[in-house]
């Protein structure tokens, strides 16, 4: 998911060519106040030109939380279609429900399909949203497809002067809170993306911790720069040695017929979790080959 600022022409006219599967056009943190309404217009110009039937990829906007200028930035957006609405700063699954409930309203009005205008949360912002996490698990939210954490924010709102620890990895509260957001994901049936990678030069460390992530469950990540779109793209697409070897496991399984627990591949043991975790990257190779952004 690429974040294009969105009072920014000259960003705006690159995402067309970002090859991102969603870019995310914000009107929250990356556009300051001043410029908001200014951002709202482009944005909604910038999706009313590419209608729906015509778009390559996924077009999201970004609005501001409840308690700023939500229903200012999805009045003046929904008409024009967006795929998605990413929520920031929730207090919880509340807040999710009511903006389902917004969208439902707007749809109609705007005579787009009802329920076709998704949502992703971001789920770490606020100290209660973190605690409340759980909550996911039993929630009824039927337009929410994905959740996403963010440290930076999380660290203003606790009052701390950094979010990593002295070797620079994430301190315990944002490693907390990103496993919870990760179990929370899984509890909902929906997507967890990863975070930013701010330092947006460094392109092996954000391989090496997309490669991480990917393989600890998360199925996406957020992009600030065109030139993070590749790798993200690139390390949670599995590659064609774990396609084989996931491949390899179930046939091994099927030639055994049914009622085989564990088998026995180049001398190490598999048993049902195995073949479960060959299946989930079968199952999802499937469906990134499907959303591919077509070339
Ligand atoms: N989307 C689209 N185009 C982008 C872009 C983005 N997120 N980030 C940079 N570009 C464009 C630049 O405009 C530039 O093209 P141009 O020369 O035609 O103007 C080109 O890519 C190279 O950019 P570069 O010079 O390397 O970066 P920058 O200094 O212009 O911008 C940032 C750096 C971090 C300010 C910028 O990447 C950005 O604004 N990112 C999004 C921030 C955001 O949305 N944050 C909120 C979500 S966490
Ligand atoms: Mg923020």
């Amino acid at each position: 998911m690429l974040y294009v600022p969105g009072d920014d022409d000259r960003k705006l006219a690159k995402a067309d060519e970002s090859r991102a599967d969603a870019v995310v056009l914000d009107l929250e943190d990356s556009v300051a106040v001043g410029n908001r309404q200014s951002a709202r217009d482009k944005v909604r110009r910038f999706l009313a030109d590419r209608p729906r039937d015509q778009r390559t990829y996924q077009l999201w906007v970004r609005i501001n939380a409840f308690d700023d200028s939500a229903l200012i930035d999805l009045a003046a957006v929904v008409a024009a279609a967006p795929d998605g609405i990413v929520l920031p700063k929730i207090d919880g699954p509340a807040d999710v429900t009511r903006l389902e409930h917004c969208l439902d309203v707007l749809e109609a009005r705007e005579g787009i399909e009802h329920g076709s205008i998704k949502i992703c949360a971001v789920a770490t912002e606020t100290p209660t949203a973190v605690l409340r996490l759980h909550e996911f698990a039993n929630a009824d939210l039927p337009r929410l497809i994905a959740l996403n954490w963010g440290a930076e924010d999380l660290s203003a709102a606790i009052g701390a002067t950094t979010n990593v620890d002295s070797s620079g990895s994430w301190a315990l509260t944002y490693r907390w809170a990103r496993s919870a957001v990760l179990l929370a994901a899984k509890a909902a049936g929906v997507q967890a993306i990863e975070t930013v990678y701010v330092d947006y030069r460094d392109t092996e460390g954000l391989i090496a911790a997309c490669r991480e992530a990917a393989k600890e469950g998360f199925t996406g990540r957020v992009a600030i720069h065109p030139g993070q779109v590749t790798p993200i793209n690139d390390q949670f697409t599995p590659s064609a040695d774990e396609v084989a070897f996931a491949k390899k496991i179930v046939a091994t399984f099927a030639s055994h017929g049914e009622g085989i627990g564990t088998v026995g591949i180049d001398g190490k043991m598999f048993d049902i979790p195995h073949l479960k975790r060959a299946q989930n990257l079968l199952a999802m190779h499937a469906r990134y080959l499907e959303g591919a952004h077509s070339a």
